[in-house]
């Protein structure tokens, strides 16, 4: 039998401090459980709230996308400077080594290819299957004022359901139509429905004019998707911008894997992100990574 009163005398109760119970560092994530919070504490830098995803699943619907054409080739490289990887589970499996510990965000929808209405999707996905693979969150596309805007919410919410119940976070991808305006009004009317029906965390597009609005409106965090190449020194203002007006990150894919040089993009945009350095800062530092890359 242990001697119970010796136990007590050597152990520390810091009786007089009590527990702290803090508040969690992520944007309206503070009243989840704790397998939830440490998947998005992982996702999430905690130092800086913010986020650096390097975006790689575009194949899904639209197959081998410039810069994507050799994941193994030109992207394994990429992921040591990444906070997280998002990317479908084919690439996964057959690419990515089990041994890479970086957080996964899922793709977990699809169904239709450029070929056909982009809308259409379906949870393309199970929930064990993401279990199986370890993910830290599943994403999904949400087509707000599309063909199958209905269906696109609803498969949200279902991967909101069957998330919570293990832990896994969803992460909500607003997706413009062709047809339709990409301004501060719509992104709003987009990311706050995402919201308001679960979604853990909402990917959109940064727009110039309002988009401190819709980042304000929305309860929970906001990363940019990067859109089309565009020059390096525009596309570190923009992530700058959206950082500076309330996004929490990027989830960033063509504009780091088309990039000249994305081992020099990818690092020019953490600085950004994690550093709030400036885009002419952050340019500089992509050049010089980029001549020394050069070098090598
Ligand atoms: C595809 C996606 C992509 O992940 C997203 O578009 C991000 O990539 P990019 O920065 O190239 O826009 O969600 O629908």
């Amino acid at each position: 039998m242990p001697d119970a009163d010796g136990m007590k005398e050597a152990k520390k109760f810091y009786t007089d401090i009590p527990q702290k119970t803090e508040g969690f560092f992520l944007k309206g994530s503070n009243s989840y459980d704790w397998g939830m919070k440490n998947r998005l504490a992982r996702i999430f830098n905690p130092e800086t709230g913010r986020t650096v995803m390097l975006a790689i699943d575009h194949g899904y619907f639209q197959g081998p996308t410039t810069g994507l054409e050799r994941i193994d080739i030109d992207i394994l490289p990429l992921i040591p400077y990444a906070d997280t990887l998002m990317l479908t589970r084919g690439i996964l499996r057959t690419i990515v080594p089990p041994s890479v510990t970086k957080p996964i965000v899922v793709r977990a929808s699809g169904g239709s290819s450029i070929l056909k209405e982009l809308s259409n999707e379906e949870i393309a996905v199970d929930v064990e299957d993401s279990i199986r693979l370890n993910v830290c969150a599943m994403a999904v596309q949400v087509f707000i004022g599309g063909e199958y805007e209905k269906q696109s919410i609803i498969n949200m919410t279902q991967l909101v359901d069957m998330g919570t119940r293990y832990g896994i976070p969803t992460l909500a991808v607003t997706a413009v139509g062709k047809q339709m305006a990409r301004d501060a009004r719509y992104f709003r009317l987009a990311t706050r429905i995402c919201a308001e029906l679960g979604a853990h965390y909402v990917k959109t597009y940064y727009v110039e004019d309002g988009f401190e609005t819709v980042t304000a409106a929305c309860p929970v965090p906001i990363v940019i998707a990067g859109g089309k190449k565009i020059p390096e020194l525009d596309a570190l203002t923009m992530a700058y911008r959206a950082i500076q007006e309330g996004a929490s990150g990027v989830d960033m894919g063509r504009n780091i894997f088309q990039s000249d040089s994305p081992i020099a993009m990818i690092q020019a945009v953490r600085a950004v992100v994690h550093e709030s350095e400036t885009p002419e800062k952050a340019y500089e530092l992509y050049q010089t990574l980029k001549h020394e890359l050069a070098q090598v």
